[in-house]
């Protein structure tokens, strides 16, 4: 049973007891108003003490129904049996309560949280509205404003600041035992929320969460819907608002944008160490960090953050100062933004040695090199590990494109080596590919998914291939943006095309931020393999050549005067139609739908061609890796996702019209011929159960 009750003496107790997060589904649905029903039958009851798991009071309604239609009871209906009730209940919020767990909460007549707990509705992280009376009971507890906060952003708080609201009425480390014997005067002069006045109409906080959410959640439906509802509270009674509440709850979660944002939540969780992978992972409690520069000193605080002993190596004397600013600089903005205390920056300081001397890191177990990106460095920064680190310590190196297997082949036992390719900045970037080269141990693998988990990022499963996952569909991205930019559009109109598509910024102007040098001197290194059929698009180049290196050189394929906003450089036309000229190219207008058309395929035929090489296992770890490593909109639910949606018909039809164009580009990859002909989506076909 996911609901247990019993009672001793006039107390009654109810448990949820669903693991492992008490999600709310079915079962517990009606084991709740089994409880009600209980409740009122038993004599002399003075109270109900609802409880949970000490991981989760209640994770809120179970996701997982949503595909499906409502089956009842209903949330609301539950929920509004035991506002009712004639035996008064306490919550007793023993771990996170949050949606439908903080709805459950709201309709008792008094809460007590254990310290540090989370509380919130985080339904619109969901795309879906709060649809069990959250966004009538909450404003009516705790004021429109407060209320319109924690229910547009969807961020939780702690039982601390829940206090502060008047979210909950205290806190106590035994939250169960407090309950238990709490004055029964108290909670019997404690007013059921629903019963509470409609709070204080405030125009000011409804504008001020409508900007916030128009700038923070553009183009999602649901943060929008929310405030409405919120709104909605100050002027309507509580039955009529939950109605449309439950109404705007049900027509969201069948839309486009819940399901994307539900696939993502599950493949998220879904991420962790393959099934097949059964070694035990190698311990990485003191971790080298090779390089000192942007990636590294994030690297290191990235470990430095989950508590681990980092020793950042460089070459000499000045670079190691230079690393060592470059960590600070990274603490001194923890803390300014609050993220770290003073005492925290403390210990993150005294758990870091930067040295040049590889023999401080003689005990380290684990090493991820982010040394500069040339196969010299890396094979001799491999070797220097192999001769100063134990035998056993796993070797990781945080490549982008070179090959793990030709590093790998410099050491005596290449099985220890790993590719462990983070995303810049690597403390706050969610994503690491994992990348296993062909002679990757097993116990090199398991401890880049324990690494991941310990830091609390995505792990995703990679092969070797120039720019793993997310590099490889990156370069197709770019290089049809190029092919846009020089048949007749310029990167403002690009840029802003992706932008509505749901991007925070287009391929230029992230360029822009990470410099033009970096993917300058990647085609530098492809130039001797590269197809001499396939058209080479030389603006970059000349850019390059010109010192328009990015918004570090003050300007790239923007100017940014005075540091200022991006704004449109006239010499990126005249390059873009000089070359037009030079490769007798008639130049024409692109409309946003087409740009939009040409990026997205690009990917998504590049996406299809990693899955049918097995570079990538599953069409979701594509969708994990566009989402959290490469500004994909969570709300579309990732590349493969997206793809699902056109359909795969669709799909083949633009790239069959496109191949007419250029054939090397375009041509469609066999499995998207197989997906539109047997109507089955990427998703499944893809789906990494073999
Ligand atoms: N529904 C279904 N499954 C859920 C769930 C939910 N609401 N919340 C968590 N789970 C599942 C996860 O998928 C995972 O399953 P798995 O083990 O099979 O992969 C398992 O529970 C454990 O979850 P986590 O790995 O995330 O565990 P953590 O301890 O790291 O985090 C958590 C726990 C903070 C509760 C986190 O899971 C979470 O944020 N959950 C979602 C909370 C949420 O958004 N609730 C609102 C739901 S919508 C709603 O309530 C509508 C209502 O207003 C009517």
């Amino acid at each position: 049973m996911s609901v247990d009750v019993w009672r001793e003496g006039a107390v009654g107790f109810v448990k949820l007891n669903n693991p492992p997060v008490n999600a709310i589904g079915l079962d517990t649905r009606k084991g709740l108003i089994d409880a009600v029903e209980w409740a009122e039958a038993q004599d002399g009851l003075s109270r109900i003490v609802l409880h949970g798991l000490d991981r989760a009071f209640a994770a809120g309604a179970d996701a997982r129904e949503f595909d499906a239609p409502p089956v009842a009871p209903h949330l609301p209906d539950v929920l509004n049996r035991i506002e009712a009730c004639d035996v008064p209940w306490v919550a007793a919020i023993t771990g996170v309560a949050l949606g439908g767990g903080c709805e459950l909460a709201l309709t008792c007549r008094y809460r007590i949280a254990k310290p540090g707990v989370q509380i919130g509705l985080p339904e619109v992280t969901l795309g879906v509205v709060p649809g069990a009376g959250g966004t009538q009971r909450l404003p009516r507890l705790i004021g429109l404003k407060a209320a319109l906060d924690l229910i547009s952003t969807g961020k939780p708080v702690s039982a601390e600041r829940a206090e502060e609201l008047g979210l909950i009425d205290g806190r106590a480390d035994d939250p169960v035992e407090t309950a238990h014997h709490l004055d029964l005067g108290t909670i019997e002069l404690s007013p059921r929320v629903g019963n509470l006045e409609r709070p204080k109409p405030n125009e000011t906080a409804v504008e001020q969460a409508r900007t916030l959410v128009r700038s923070k959640s553009t183009n999602q439906i649901a943060p929008a819907r929310a405030i409405d509802l919120v709104t909605l509270s100050t002027t309507t009674d509580l039955p009529d608002g939950m109605a449309q509440e439950r109404a705007a709850f049900v027509e969201l979660r069948q839309g486009e944008q819940a399901r994307a944002l539900r696939h993502i939540f599950f493949a998220e969780r879904g991420a962790r160490v393959p099934r097949s992978l059964t070694a035990d992972p190698g311990a990485f409690d003191h971790v080298a960090v090779v390089g000192g520069g942007t990636m590294g000193a994030g690297i290191a605080y990235a470990f430095l953050n989950a508590g681990l002993r980092v020793t950042l190596l460089e070459t000499d004397a000045e670079a190691t100062a230079r690393a060592q600013d470059n960590v600070e600089r990274i603490i001194a903005a923890s803390l300014k933004r609050g993220l770290i205390s003073d005492g925290g920056a403390t210990d993150r300081r005294q758990r870091l040695d930067v040295s040049f001397d590889y023999a401080s890191a003689s005990d380290a177990t684990l090493a991820v090199e982010a040394a500069f990106e040339s196969m010299d460095v890396k094979k001799s920064v491999f070797t220097a590990l192999q001769k100063h680190l134990p035998k056993n310590a796993v070797l990781a190196t945080n490549t982008s494109y070179l090959d793990v297997n030709e590093i790998a082949a410099t050491l005596d036992d290449p099985s220890r080596v790993v590719g462990l390719h983070f995303f810049a900045p690597a403390h706050i970037m969610k994503l690491l590919e994992i990348v296993q080269g062909e002679r990757t141990s097993d116990r090199a693998l398991a401890t880049g998914f324990a690494l991941a988990k310990h830091l609390k990022k995505v792990p995703v499963l990679s092969g070797v291939c120039d720019g793993f996952i997310g590099n490889r569909i990156l370069a197709h991205y770019r290089e049809v943006a190029d092919t846009v930019l020089l048949e007749g559009s310029t990167p403002w109109e690009i840029d802003e095309a992706m932008v509505e598509f749901g991007y925070a910024m287009g391929p230029y102007e992230t360029q822009d931020l990470s410099g033009l040098d970096i993917a300058h001197a990647n085609r530098r290194r492809l130039d001797a393999t590269r197809d001499p059929n396939r058209r080479y698009i030389k603006i970059a180049d000349r850019m390059v050549e010109l010192g328009k290196l990015g918004k570090k050189t003050g300007a790239g394929w923007y100017r940014y005067p005075g540091g200022a906003g991006k704004v449109e450089d006239p010499i990126v036309a005249d390059l873009a139609i000089e070359e037009a000229h030079f490769a007798k190219i008639t130049r024409r207008e692109y409309s946003p739908s087409e740009i939009r058309e040409r990026l997205m395929c690009a990917m998504i035929n590049e996406a299809v061609g990693i899955l049918e090489e097995g570079i990538a296992a599953s069409a979701s770890d594509i969708d994990l890796v566009t989402v959290f490593g490469y500004g994909f909109p969570r709300w579309r639910g990732g590349l493969m996702h997206y793809a699902d949606q056109i359909g795969a018909k669709n799909i083949l039809a633009t790239l069959e019209k496109l191949a007419k164009e250029d054939a090397l580009v375009w041509s469609p990859r066999q499995a998207i011929r197989d997906c539109a002909q047997t109507g089955t989506s990427f998703a499944q076909h893809f789906s990494g159960k073999k």
